[in-house]
């Protein structure tokens, strides 16, 4: 009787032992052979893009809570933050008015239109984004080459993208191209790149 239930123990874990083998080995399969395809002109399939977004959303929720704005915004941080958007950002994310360089459409994920997607992020999610990165999107850190002060400015500017206007976007901050409309695509990495 004892002894039953010893082999039957040992045939369980036997068998969960084996299944894990089996999944290490698949996940080998798939590195090692180029089954994945990891071209961009391809979508993610939708478990993936699923995984991917709710693991992006959750860890950026999980660590953003802490960070403390600065108390206000005065008109001038908003500009410093509209420049720093438009020789940075604006050619991935577009702008009110204005459309992403033609080579971010390129990208897989692709990079969102923050004139919508702002409106679903709060502004240290937006900060930490900056700062942070996000690792195998695309989506640069800026924290190694910018301190907080700077990036909480242009957290402030994307956070009001969804409520601005395409003729306040064009005056605010220093324009790539003197007329500050940017009305082409691709043209935000002028002179301004870092
Ligand atoms: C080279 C292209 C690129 C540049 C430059 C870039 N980003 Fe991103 N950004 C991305 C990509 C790609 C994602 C992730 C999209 C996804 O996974 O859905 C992203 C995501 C984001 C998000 C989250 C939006 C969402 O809903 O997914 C924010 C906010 C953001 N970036 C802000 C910025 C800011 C602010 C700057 C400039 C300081 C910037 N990004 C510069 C490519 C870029």
């Amino acid at each position: 009787m004892d002894r039953g239930r010893k082999l039957a123990g040992l045939g369980f874990l036997a068998g969960f032992g084996g299944t894990l083998v089996l999944i290490a080995l698949v996940g080998l399969a798939v590195v090692y052979t180029g089954a994945y395809n990891i071209a961009a002109t391809e979508e993610h399939a939708s478990v993936t893009r699923w995984a991917f977004d709710t693991t992006f959303r959750n860890s950026v929720e999980s660590r953003a809570p802490d960070l403390v704005p600065p108390d206000e915004f005065t008109d001038s941080m908003i500009a410093a933050g509209a420049t720093l958007y438009k020789a940075s950002c604006q050619h991935c994310h577009a702008g009110p008015g204005v459309g992403r360089a033609e080579w971010a459409s390129g990208m897989r994920p692709q990079p969102p239109h923050l004139t919508e997607a702002a409106a679903e992020w709060d502004l240290p999610e937006i900060f930490w984004l900056a700062r942070h990165g996000a690792k195998m999107t695309g989506m640069p850190a800026f924290g190694p080459t910018h301190d907080d002060a700077t990036l909480w400015n242009v957290a402030a500017f994307v956070k009001r993208l969804p409520a601005m206007e395409p003729e306040t976007y064009a005056r605010l901050g220093e324009a790539q191209n003197g007329d500050g409309g940017g009305h082409q695509h691709g043209e935000a990495e002028g002179g301004h790149a870092r």
